[in-house]
């Protein structure tokens, strides 16, 4: 198979890598970069866990190859928070109010809850609610997570 190179930014880190063409962006991060906060659910675009932020947009990484980001800024839950490892405040309200318990599926609701208050931060709740539709939660019953992201979007 044939290999290329790609340049990418992963969260403010320029890496240059040469990859197999059909390598997912999600196998890129996890194991060229030793990011495994971004999570493979069902790893055929269905769960959400893999959702990552490629130039700002909330994507899932199994249904992108990383050849595909070249050139691209991605952000992975691993740089959501601050460097120094304040949470932010989408992070903060999860853990607040309950949005996670075994923590599967939090980085894609993470990254899907902060994409969606960057474009509209003071979203209805069926905005909230249309916003993480495309993310699947074993665990919480979603009501924790519904109120974390309110929660989030009364303080920003
Ligand atoms: S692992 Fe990507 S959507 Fe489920
Ligand atoms: S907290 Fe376990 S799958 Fe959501």
């Amino acid at each position: 198979m044939t290999d290329v190179s790609i340049r990418v930014s992963v969260n403010g880190i320029a890496r240059r890598a040469t990859v197999p063409a059909r390598l997912t962006l999600a196998d890129f991060l996890r194991v060229n970069c030793g990011l495994t906060g971004t999570h493979l659910g069902c790893e055929h675009g269905v769960c959400g866990a893999c959702t990552i932020l490629v130039d700002g947009d909330a994507v899932r990484a199994c249904l992108m190859f990383a050849v595909q980001a070249d050139g691209a800024e991605v952000t992975t839950i691993e740089g959501i928070g601050e460097p120094d490892g304040t949470l932010s405040p989408v992070q903060a309200a999860f853990r607040d109010h309950h949005g996670l318990q075994c923590g599967f599926c939090t980085p894609g609701f993470v990254i899907s809850a902060t994409a969606l208050l960057r474009e509209n931060p003071s979203p209805s709740e069926h905005e909230i609610r249309d916003a993480l539709s495309g993310n699947l939660c074993r665990c919480t019953g979603y009501q924790g997570i519904l109120a974390a992201v309110r929660a989030a979007a009364s303080e920003s």
